[in-house]
């Protein structure tokens, strides 16, 4: 038997068990865990998931070659086998040391990058870099996926920290996005930031040459106001920024998880160095938890393993992720690209076909407007949806501290409702309360029962800084490295992306007439017949 079949016997022979029911005195302590660094204390609690002590030991004995993995990975071996990469950026927030990829020390360039970014973010800070018109109001960072979500995400987290420019992102190639951020901004002091690892993406080449044309309609020197970053330098001086306006970076770092270098230079730029340096330690700091920490107290491989257990084990085909933590609004957003990215593969590193289900829909909003909306199927409807909670102990408004109050009480409230449930003898009572009786007291006490019985983790935390960010984000790009090295698969290619990019330059010239639809599906061509207003 494999721990696999064990795990799925185990679950078998416990599904109907009540949640509720293991908790004894120990079961909150034994069930969670937490990190104790000095810039920012965590607290993973899966004490309110169906996992006890004989499917937690199962779980982790899946762990065990993560590991080695995680060392080799962390040592710039090329564990991206499919596009013989390594996978190092976890290198671009612990800027100490050295790693070499391809018997060379990585660790130079990355610093000098670094340096340059602060500077740059210094000078257009300060207001001795300037547009045309003076100092730089604005920033608009054009950029999508992986060049775009993290930067949008970071940007709304750090509010608090934010005492640059404004920032703005462009990243659809739909022209009504572009056209709606950069109506009413002044060219002469804005600053385009051309975000794109391979520089060639066509919604990022599309807008960025769009941006050009704006920009030439009042500036002189359109370029002057442009900066890249990208790992083609090539075409970024081909696209005609200077050099000393590129940072680079290499091919080692995936676009979803390249945030932390300069791809993260909209985030310095709002929030200054010194709170990006900040955001790097917190990733880092979670780095070290992660590769010292023992696998039964370790954040991400505890993280991961209840994934496992709720998508692969459970059958649970998605994951809410519920921020109750306003300025965390796009990391559901992240997440889905992250995760669902890096994981929703359908064969193993080797090729073969995966004899599990992949990676789950990962979706959410945070609360409490999510209660509002969807909740109610999550409480009531016939499909269980794992849910994770966010939650900061303190928020950034010390004269809305009751306002915070009532928004930990709400997150708490969900989880502890997600567990309990009301069962139909309480709504039953409930009704008779009201006065109803016989098959109407019943009929109506029906639609108020709750199953209960529902999983969620909590992740608490103090207080959201940029080095609680940090952690964050790392402790998710983590979990996801974990759930791919034990699903087998490759968390860092994506050639599921590729195939839908392909047709959409294919069909750009049938669009404009310029060729026929010969071989494309009738409901394909009904559709551009359409569009064309045939
Ligand atoms: O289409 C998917 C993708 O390749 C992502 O992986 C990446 O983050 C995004 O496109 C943007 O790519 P680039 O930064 O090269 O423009």
């Amino acid at each position: 038997m494999t721990i696999w079949d064990e795990l799925k016997r185990h679950q078998e022979a416990v599904k109907d068990r009540a949640i509720l029911s293991l908790f004894d005195d120990a079961r909150a302590t034994e069930f969670s865990a937490r990190t104790a660094s000095d810039g920012g204390e965590m607290l993973l609690d899966f004490s309110k998931t169906n996992i006890d002590a004989e499917a937690l030991a199962l779980l982790l004995s899946l762990a065990g070659g993560v590991e080695a993995r995680r060392d080799a990975m962390f040592s710039g071996a090329k564990i991206n086998e499919t596009e013989g990469r390594a996978v190092l950026h976890t290198a671009l927030r612990n800027l100490s040391g050295s790693v070499s990829v391809d018997g060379q020390d990585v660790m130079p360039a990355l610093r000098a990058t670094h340096a340059r970014m602060q500077d740059f973010a210094r000078d257009v800070r300060g207001g001795r870099f300037t547009g045309q018109g003076g100092a730089i109001t604005d920033v608009v960072n054009i950029g999508i996926g992986g060049s775009d979500l993290g930067p949008v995400m970071a940007t709304l987290a750090l509010a608090p920290y934010h005492d640059g420019p404004r920032v703005h992102y462009v990243s659809n190639v739909d022209g009504a996005h572009i056209h709606d951020v950069l109506k009413g901004l002044n060219r002469e002091t804005t600053l385009v930031l051309i975000a794109s690892k391979t520089f060639t993406t066509i919604e990022t080449m599309t807008n960025a040459e769009t941006a050009r044309r704006w920009m030439a309609e009042k500036v002189t020197d359109p370029a002057a106001q442009f900066a890249a970053v990208s790992t083609a330098a090539e075409k970024t001086a081909a696209f005609g920024i200077a050099p000393e306006r590129v940072f680079g970076f290499e091919d080692w770092v995936g676009g979803r998880y390249s945030m932390w270098g300069p791809i993260g230079l909209a985030v310095m730029l709002a929030v200054g160095p010194e709170e990006f340096d900040a955001f790097l330690a917190g990733g880092a700091d979670m780095d070290a938890h992660f590769r010292t920490a023992p696998l039964a107290q370790n954040l991400p491989v505890l993280l991961a393993l209840v994934g496992i257990w709720h998508a692969q084990v459970c059958g649970y085909t998605t994951r809410a992720v519920l921020p109750y933590d306003q300025r965390l609004s796009r990391l559901p957003a992240y997440l889905q690209q992250l995760e669902m990215e890096s994981n929703g593969k359908r064969v193993a590193m080797d090729g073969s076909d995966l004899i599990l289900d992949s990676g789950p829909v990962v979706w959410g909003e945070p609360g409490t407007n999510g209660q509002h909306a969807f909740y109610q199927l999550i409480h009531q409807g016939t499909r269980v949806v794992p849910c994770e909670f966010l939650l900061a102990a303190e928020g950034h408004e010390p004269d809305l501290a009751h306002q915070h109050r009532l928004l930990i009480a709400n997150c708490l409230a969900q989880s502890e409702a997600l567990l309990r449930g009301r069962s139909l003898e309480v709504a039953r009572e409930m009704m008779a309360a009201k006065g109803l009786t016989g098959p109407e007291q019943d009929r109506q006490a029906r639609h108020r029962v709750f199953p209960g019985n529902r999983p969620s983790t909590t992740l608490a935390y103090r207080k959201l800084t940029p080095f609680v960010l940090g952690q964050i984000i790392a402790l998710y790009e983590h979990r996801v490295f974990v759930e791919g090295v034990i699903l087998g698969i490759n968390s860092y290619d994506q050639w599921g992306v590729e195939l839908g990019k392909e047709l959409a330059l294919a069909l750009q010239p049938v669009l404009e007439g310029q060729a026929d639809g010969a071989g494309k599906d009738g409901s394909t061509r009904m559709l551009v017949e359409f569009m064309r207003g045939r």
